[in-house]
């Protein structure tokens, strides 16, 4: 299902789950089972370059897929939700192409419960600070859930740090260790980034909103990737001996992100400061917090109650708040 017009066309599905197994096919096979000629065959293939998919031919012998493909199934992923999280999601979509899973959830109406978005690539994934996300087709993890609360905005502080805890759970079941968490909410691996969350909300600020948390996940490494992303990162199959399947990792962070956000509004960032704080990066480490135009420096010294990072500078123990913030180490 492809929504919205994006410049991505994609092959037929057909075409991908015979090149999923990352093995050699020829033109003539790919042709024959999906009753094409096989120039049909060589405009499809065409198509993979675009979504960031690395095509490898061998003159007389065909094609693969570099790694192959692991592609994301609805059923699959529903079956592997816990009970009570497949009962608090009221709607769950999986595109193939989409603009922006956050972006997407935006443009939809309230409704109530949970909804879940997930896309097998963006084409304008949205990053932190007007960053772009780089989101290559069927690598990485690309979700967004959305939450209404009838309290106002307020029912979301510290949410993006109960994210992490939530994402550095659902990695600790998957075989990780050594995740921590970089205030606001980053998700990193021996400093590298691993994945991060952006969070929106919309509504009435003092009353019924929303909020959009979008998640993206670095599970494998991909040329595109490594040429755009201008910061150290590292993915999953570089962390893990075991290498989980894109369709097990989405159902773990599903699995632990829903029934957090189920309670936040009742439960507030209170329930999960304590195991932030053991994630915490940068817990008493000189660091240069970054508002705007304007640079702190100062020894992190945890988060506040409301999820607020906890600095103490030349003024004395402060608090910053979101916003846009970067926290840098201090050379
Ligand atoms: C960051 O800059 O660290 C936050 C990145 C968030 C990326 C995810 S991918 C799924 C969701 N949809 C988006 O457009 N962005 C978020």
């Amino acid at each position: 299902m492809v929504e919205s017009a994006t410049e991505i066309h994609l092959p037929p599905k057909a075409l991908l789950q015979l090149l999923a197994d990352g093995q050699l096919h020829s033109g003539q096979e790919l042709a024959s089972v999906l009753g094409v000629s096989r120039t049909a065959i060589w405009k499809q293939l065409a198509k993979l370059e675009p979504l960031g998919l690395e095509l490898q031919s061998q003159a007389g012998k065909g094609y693969c897929l570099s790694g192959g493909l692991d592609l994301l199934d609805r059923s699959r992923i529903q079956e592997g939700l816990l009970a009570p999280v497949n009962a608090a999601i009221s709607q769950f979509e999986l595109f193939e192409v989409l603009d922006s899973t956050n972006a997407w959830l935006m443009r939809q109406e309230l409704g109530s419960g949970i909804s879940v978005c997930i896309a097998e690539c963006q084409t304008a994934g949205r990053g932190r600070r007007g960053r772009q996300w780089v989101s290559p087709f069927a690598r990485n993890i690309y979700m967004s859930l959305r939450v209404t609360a009838e309290t106002g905005f307020g029912a979301f502080e510290g949410l993006s740090l109960a994210v992490g805890v939530a994402v550095a759970d659902a990695l600790g079941d998957l075989g990780a260790t050594d995740i921590k968490l970089k205030w606001p909410n980053d998700i990193l691996w021996q400093g590298r980034k691993l994945g991060g969350v952006l969070i929106e909300a919309a509504g009435d600020p003092s009353g019924r909103c929303h909020a959009v948390i979008g998640l993206g996940l670095n599970l494998k490494a991909e040329a595109s990737m490594i040429k755009e992303i201008d910061q150290p990162w590292v993915s999953l199959e570089e962390i893990l001996d075991n290498q989980p399947g894109r369709n097990e990792s989405v159902i773990a962070i599903l699995n632990y992100m829903v029934p957090m956000l189920a309670s936040y509004e009742t439960d507030g960032f209170r329930s999960y400061k304590s195991k932030w704080e053991s994630l915490n990066a940068h817990l008493n480490q000189r660091v240069s917090l970054q508002t705007g135009l304007s640079q702190t420096a100062g020894l992190v010294c945890g988060v506040s109650d409301s999820g607020g990072l906890l600095l103490s500078t030349d003024r004395g123990l402060e608090v910053f708040h979101g916003g846009e913030v970067s926290l840098r180490a201090e050379m």
